[in-house]
């Protein structure tokens, strides 16, 4: 059956050799009568894949023994809590740049955090992530959170900053070019836009961090824990992880994040020459063009109704998922390492002829 080009920002597309893959082992695992699902995580088959994915996700990102990777439940929303709660042996900063570092903020106040916000576009409705000239960092905090790359704006911090604790939730962006994993304390990504389904959340902890981890902290969410058990206190996600480690595979056969990060870099120049060449017919909706997001690209049309038009017809035409989140409306095309080339030419082409014959 055809697959159609999925711009959704979440859960999204993934590749198609991932899902050939991980169907064939929820089938049958190694030829040994049972599925990758049906076995159980302290068996020796769930065990080998845990390590390779581990393994894998170090040998991706460069990842030295300094950090440990983790896979957990609760997504990336979970991790909002649960930094805070292991980690903050203090105030906080954090970069107030969309939604997301948004909600992060808010949870760190509900669960009592001093916070220091160091800058916000709130004032711009996130059209911008604040440049670092204008954050106002604290000597004594914790830790540095960021987003680096904000899913619903369409919006990207160029590079990670430099900080001696930088949190980073790199949900919509992970593995999509390389990262400075290793100067980082922690990392954290929600699965289901570049690495999997949803229902998993690829957490990176640096490990001289543990000893700021209060006693009071359960062992379910104790970071430390977590990553002595393998990411195992309880029954972990086995299908989720197993479908990560296929899409492991298959990152390293793309030339690993290098080869994607040009790729990625390809598909996005198409939309925003398509957006920069059709007179302000499109307007994209970062106001800092070099922040523009290579995940997620928002842009506008003259109306409501063109953009209803854009929708339906788009999906006709097997290009699907391209309404705008709620918030910012427009259209978001949302370009994961998932969606091929072809994808983005097919929407870049698209944008064109339905300018030529709406505008
Ligand atoms: C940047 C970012 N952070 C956090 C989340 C929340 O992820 P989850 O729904 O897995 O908790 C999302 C989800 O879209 C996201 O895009």
């Amino acid at each position: 059956m055809p697959r159609v080009f999925n711009f959704s920002a979440g859960p999204a597309m993934l590749p198609t050799e991932v899902l050939e893959a991980s169907a064939k082992a929820l089938l049958d695992f190694q030829g040994k009568g049972f599925g990758i699902a049906e076995c159980s995580h302290r068996g020796k088959e769930f065990d080998g894949v845990i390590d390779e994915a581990i393994a894998r996700t170090k040998s991706l990102l460069g990842l030295g023994d300094t950090h440990d990777v983790l896979f957990l439940q609760g997504g990336a929303t979970a991790l909002f809590s649960q930094i805070p709660q292991n980690i903050a042996n203090g105030p906080i900063d954090i970069l107030v740049s969309g939604e997301w570092s948004q909600k992060a903020a808010k949870v760190a106040k509900e669960a009592g955090l001093k916070v220091n916000v160091v800058a916000t576009s709130e004032g711009t409705n996130f059209d911008r992530s604040p440049l670092p000239g204008e954050w106002k960092l604290s000597p004594d905090a914790a830790y540095f959170h960021v987003c680096s790359n904000e899913t619903v704006h369409g919006h990207r911090l160029t590079t990670w900053p430099e900080h001696a604790n930088l949190v980073v939730d790199a949900s919509s962006e992970f593995m999509s070019r390389p990262h400075p994993v290793n100067r980082a304390a922690v990392v954290y990504a929600g699965a289901q836009k570049n690495l999997g389904p949803a229902g998993v959340v690829l957490v990176l902890v640096r490990k001289d961090l543990y000893p700021r981890i209060p006693k009071s902290v359960p062992g379910l969410f104790n970071l430390q824990k977590l990553a002595e058990s393998k990411s195992m206190i309880n029954t972990p996600p086995t299908f989720g992880i197993y479908i990560l480690l296929e899409t492991f595979r298959w990152l390293e056969r793309q030339g690993g994040l290098a080869g994607l990060e040009a790729r990625n870099a390809e598909k996005a120049n198409l939309l925003y020459q398509a957006i920069d060449g059709s007179g302000g017919w499109y307007t994209g909706t970062v106001a800092v063009k070099e922040q523009r997001s290579h995940m997620n690209v928002t842009f506008r049309l003259p109306s409501e109704e063109l953009t209803d038009r854009f929708v339906k017809e788009a999906a006709l035409q097997g290009m699907v998922a391209l309404k705008g989140y709620r918030t910012v409306g427009g259209i978001r095309a949302s370009i994961y390492n998932a969606l091929p080339l072809e994808g983005a030419k097919a929407l870049a082409q698209f944008m064109k002829d339905f300018q030529k014959k709406a505008g």
